[in-house]
């Protein structure tokens, strides 16, 4: 597994602009520079003209890569340390690994850019409070009003939503009780990734700071294996459009907190007891920013 930045080392032109493909090696659009799957560069046009340099210096910048739970990790820059992924995100591996993600389908795949900042955006995540409220017509009937679980696995985060369907575990013995039918799991991996867990399938978001008050949102949705039926296609894209619909009444007022913190409104923000999410998820921002947070 490599990862690389996509900046040519000549005069710094983007080397690919799709998103995915196959290639045996990458070529500038710019001068035609080229470089290995190594990341070495492999070629020039006339390269009489840097002579004495040396070529060896001038390879792709690499970037610390892994998989982990069937997915890819990359860290977007260059740490100045050897980073130990497993003791990172070993205090949440146990409900991501049990998923088996690595043998999932991706269903659905997008990209949103969003005028907010990243981390009003993680906040939507972050508890329930808000779901009768701002999803009134749609999220709020799937759960119980204003209750969560909330793990501070410091500075990752687990909350959990009940559904009313959890009534049918009262009475049952506890080693009968597993929790995915009855909860709505989101898993937080910070700093910017989420793995919620539906009953039957899952979201891995990634929350992308691109500027103080801006973002880009990636999502993908996962199914256990591909729909091969019209009925379950029909089901998996049902909770998809649903799941934009509910995304998007967040965004919405994420971006208008964002205009409001611009108008210098608010200095601060009141966190009650049901938000102990954001509370969690703040310290460890706090505890990053203040150098506190080794990885
Ligand atoms: S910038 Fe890439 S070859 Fe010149
Ligand atoms: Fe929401």
């Amino acid at each position: 597994m490599k990862a690389y930045l996509k900046v040519c080392h000549h005069r710094g032109a983007r080397l690919q602009n799709e998103p995915c493909g196959k290639a045996r090696t990458f070529s500038c659009p710019y001068h035609s520079w080229t470089y290995g799957l190594d990341g070495k560069l492999r070629g020039m046009p006339h390269p009489a003209g840097f002579e004495g340099v040396d070529r060896s210096q001038l390879g792709l910048v690499e970037l610390p890569a892994w998989e982990r739970f069937g997915l890819i990790w990359v860290m977007p820059s260059v740490p100045d340390h050897e980073i130990d992924i497993d003791a990172w995100l070993a205090p949440m591996a146990e409900q991501p690994t049990n998923l088996d993600l690595g043998s999932h389908f991706v269903f659905r795949k997008w990209e949103l850019p969003k005028n907010m900042s990243w981390r009003l955006l993680l906040e939507g995540f972050q508890e329930s409070y808000h779901f009768c409220h701002a999803h009134s017509t749609t999220a709020c009937a799937g759960y119980l009003d204003n209750q969560s679980v909330h793990y501070n696995y410091g500075p990752h985060v687990r909350h959990s939503l009940p559904r009313p369907n959890i009534e049918a575990l009262r009475g049952k013995p506890k080693e009968k009780w597993y929790y995915r039918p009855y909860f709505l799991t989101q898993n937080y991996l910070f700093p910017a990734n989420f793995v919620q867990v539906q009953n039957d399938h899952v979201y891995i978001h990634t929350v992308i700071p691109t500027g103080t008050g801006t973002c880009v949102f990636q999502c993908m949705m996962l199914t256990p294996e591909e729909p091969k039926t019209e009925k379950a296609l029909k089901y998996y894209s049902k909770n998809y459009d649903l799941i934009r619909v509910v995304f998007e009444e967040d965004f919405v007022i994420g971006e208008g907190i964002q205009k409001g913190l611009n108008s210098g409104a608010n200095t601060g923000f009141t966190f009650g007891k049901y938000e102990c999410g954001l509370q969690f998820g703040q310290n460890a921002i706090d505890a990053a920013l203040e150098g506190r947070l080794k990885i």
